[in-house]
């Protein structure tokens, strides 16, 4: 039976989470960890998925006397799940071709977590999906079908998570309308001094939209100008990260760190793990991604394990990882099982 596996990488968003959703530019990189999809085709119209190997953040496995309990997160569960169904139903509509098909799913990372998992399950499936039904879309369909899937499941999503999960490398996306964007590819120095930590988190990716527009009705002027100085600070940050100078980097993470605070979605968990990677000597550390809990980064050229200890002892988890990963591909041969 003919399969084929594609992957995707996850993302760090360097800069301009939030705003990025009211047509402020954002600096986004890839990661070295992916979302790998297999895709078969079936003799009848069935999606079968199974996606075993998923880490959930929030299945925990508990021993209480001699009882084995599993909790799940059955929420988080399914909407990783209904990222695959749609990119089949909408992969379907774009070429006008349905054939049932077997989808395996296996990541590197954490799902849910803020490293853009979502939209590497979205592309990943739509590229697996489109190849065996005997298709090779182009790069720019990629992303566009990608952010279908991720608005469709979401019902707001940036194009930001999807454009840097199909192209990879670092990239500057701005939204120009509801169904416009565009997007720069930035050269940057490739091993740029950066600790991912992670907390568990408290809230999704779309409640936190809902919470940051509702901040925005109720004072439109001050959110209004929040979101502005986010995208000053993007265009500075552009110029940081190209000239590689890390302090500067660092001073505007901090700041963007503070932005983000004021818009409402930190929380006391990611606020003591940002302050203890400072304090461990960061040049720079904040949020990436939507936030409510799940993964900062912190800039760290010279103490990468002080700042990690700090971090772990704050309460926070860990991730090792390179930067700048390549973008979403089909693999000739049966890449190995990820670690
Ligand atoms: C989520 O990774 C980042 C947000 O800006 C939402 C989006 O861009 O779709 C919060």
């Amino acid at each position: 039976m003919k399969r084929v596996t594609a992957s995707a990488p996850g993302k760090v968003t360097l800069f301009g989470e939030h705003a990025v959703v009211y047509g402020e530019p954002a600096l986004v990189m890839s990661i070295g960890r992916r979302v790998y999809v297999s895709a078969e085709l079936r003799g009848d119209s069935n999606v079968r998925i199974a996606a075993s190997d998923l880490q959930l953040p929030g299945v925990t496995v508990t021993f209480a006397g001699n009882e084995l309990v599993v909790e799940t997160d059955y929420g988080r569960t399914l909407s990783a799940v209904a990222y695959l169904r749609s990119a089949v139903d909408i992969v379907s509509n774009y070429l006008n071709v349905f054939r049932g098909v077997n989808l395996f799913v296996r990541s590197e990372m954490p799902v849910g977590a803020g490293l853009g998992t979502s939209a590497a399950v979205a592309v990943a499936t739509i590229l697996a999906y489109a190849n065996v039904l005997g298709y090779d879309l182009r790069k720019e369909e990629l992303a566009k079908i990608g952010w279908e899937v991720e608005k469709s499941v979401q019902g707001t999503a940036s194009p930001m998570d999807t454009s840097i999960t199909t192209f990879g490398g670092v990239i500057k996306v701005r939204l120009l309308g509801s169904n416009n964007y565009e997007i720069k590819k930035i050269q940057v120095n490739p091993s740029l001094p950066i600790v991912v930590g992670y907390v568990e988190r408290e809230a999704r990716t779309k409640d936190l939209i809902i919470k940051v527009r509702k901040l925005r009705e109720r004072h439109p002027e001050l959110v209004d100008n929040i979101i502005r100085t986010i995208g000053m600070l993007v265009e500075d940050a552009e110029k940081a990260l190209v000239g590689n100078d890390l302090t500067l980097l660092g001073e505007l993470m901090n700041v963007n760190q503070g932005l983000l605070d004021a818009l409402g979605v930190s929380n006391k968990r990611l606020s003591d793990l940002i302050y203890a990677a400072r304090a461990a000597g960061a040049l720079g550390s904040k949020i990436t991604g939507a936030g409510g809990g799940g993964c900062i980064i912190a800039l760290a050229p010279n103490n990468q394990e002080a700042v990690e200890v700090a971090m772990k002892l704050s309460g926070g988890l860990t991730m090792r990882t390179s930067l700048g990963g390549p973008g979403a591909l089909v693999h000739s041969e049966e890449p190995p099982t990820p670690q």
